[in-house]
């Protein structure tokens, strides 16, 4: 069996392959980690038959959606999940080929509704309903401790207590454990009375993960993330040196434009000698009258480098072909003390 557990943070997802094929499939890969992932598909000369997210995650964005468009493969969730860009949808006890390998679904919800476990060979993947130590939490939209509760002691528990635990967290830098383990150790399920686990996990009182809101919205309806757009905006777009523009400043250059696409009042309160102003939520609009000649070079900046990345984006997408984007913003060039106009 291939095998490689990918570390992110807390996050863990996995390559699993079948040697003797090299058919492999991607259990909860992350968004950051995306050229990772490819590296070690390319070092292990696997082919990714599919891309399976054990649920719905509210804590981390989905990489699913983008890998199973480069690698040209299928995303996996259960049959519930809200995600539209899902292809191929398991109920409970499907099963996935990949060369030699099976991969059975076990429908788990209760951490999430369309949360699902994936049994394979010797070991079990088990989302974020058991975690090393742990449960999933159930007070995340569509969590249910009634249901964590049946998917713990009437389905996962049983499984042979060698059974080897890959969970998608462990904020302790564990890499697994076993179900007798578990069953021994686990705090969390040491009483197994459906009443006292229940009140147990109504009472954890656990802070929100950070970026629930996006995370949630991305990862169920496919949208693309802040992240995501700046990067797709910097992929087409040159950027500008500090101590390049500083050099060009003054120099009465008509091809050569320095574009402050802030605000009115940050404009005014300071930026690059020389610099036109037009804001960015006026781009659009005005550009044909600030900028009639298509042809001049154009840098733009705002104060930290972001939104100057999408305006010179945007400008390229309009025709001006020469838009690039000052690197680091204003915030940089008066750190390095460069002349500021008021
Ligand atoms: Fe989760």
């Amino acid at each position: 069996m291939i095998f490689e557990q990918i570390v992110t943070g807390g996050c863990l997802s996995y390559l699993l392959g079948c040697e003797a094929t090299r058919a492999a499939v991607l259990i909860d890969p992350e968004l950051s980690q995306i050229d990772r992932y490819l590296g070690l598909v390319h070092q292990q000369g696997v082919h990714v038959r599919y891309l399976v997210d054990t649920h719905t995650h509210a804590d981390h964005f989905t990489a699913s959606h983008a890998l199973g468009k480069t690698l040209q493969a299928p995303v996996v969730m259960h049959r519930v999940s809200p995600a539209p860009f899902a292809d191929l949808r398991l109920d409970d006890g499907d099963m996935l080929i990949v060369g030699e390998l099976r991969l059975k679904a076990l429908h788990t919800p209760g951490h999430t509704r369309d949360s699902m476990c994936l049994l394979a060979a010797d070991r079990v993947f088990t989302g974020d309903t058991l975690l090393i130590g742990g449960t999933g939490r159930t007070d995340l939209p569509t969590g249910n401790p009634h249901e964590l509760y049946d998917s713990l002691f009437h389905k996962l528990l049983k499984l042979p207590p060698e059974t080897l635990v890959f969970p998608a967290h462990d904020y302790k830098g564990r890499s697994h454990s076993t179900i007798g383990v578990e069953i021994a150790e686990n705090p969390r399920l040491q009483s197994k009375d459906r009443d006292a686990f229940v009140e147990m996990m109504l009472h954890l009182d656990l802070a929100a993960p950070t970026h629930l809101t996006e995370a949630l919205r991305t990862n169920m309806s496919g949208g693309r993330t802040v992240t995501q757009l700046l990067a797709e905006a910097a992929a087409k777009v040159p950027f500008m040196a500090l101590d390049e523009l500083s050099q060009r400043v003054g120099g009465n250059d008509p091809g050569f434009v320095i574009l402050d696409v802030r605000e009115q009042e940050a404009f005014q309160a300071g930026h690059i000698p020389g610099a036109v102003h037009l804001p960015r939520g006026q781009l659009e609009l005005r550009v044909n009258s600030v900028l009639p000649d298509p042809t001049v070079r154009i840098v733009t900046c705002c104060e930290f480098g972001k939104i100057s990345t999408l305006a010179a984006a945007t400008l390229r997408d309009l025709g001006y072909g020469r838009a690039a984007a000052l690197d680091g913003g204003m915030k940089a060039w008066k750190e390095a003390g460069y002349v500021v106009e008021q």
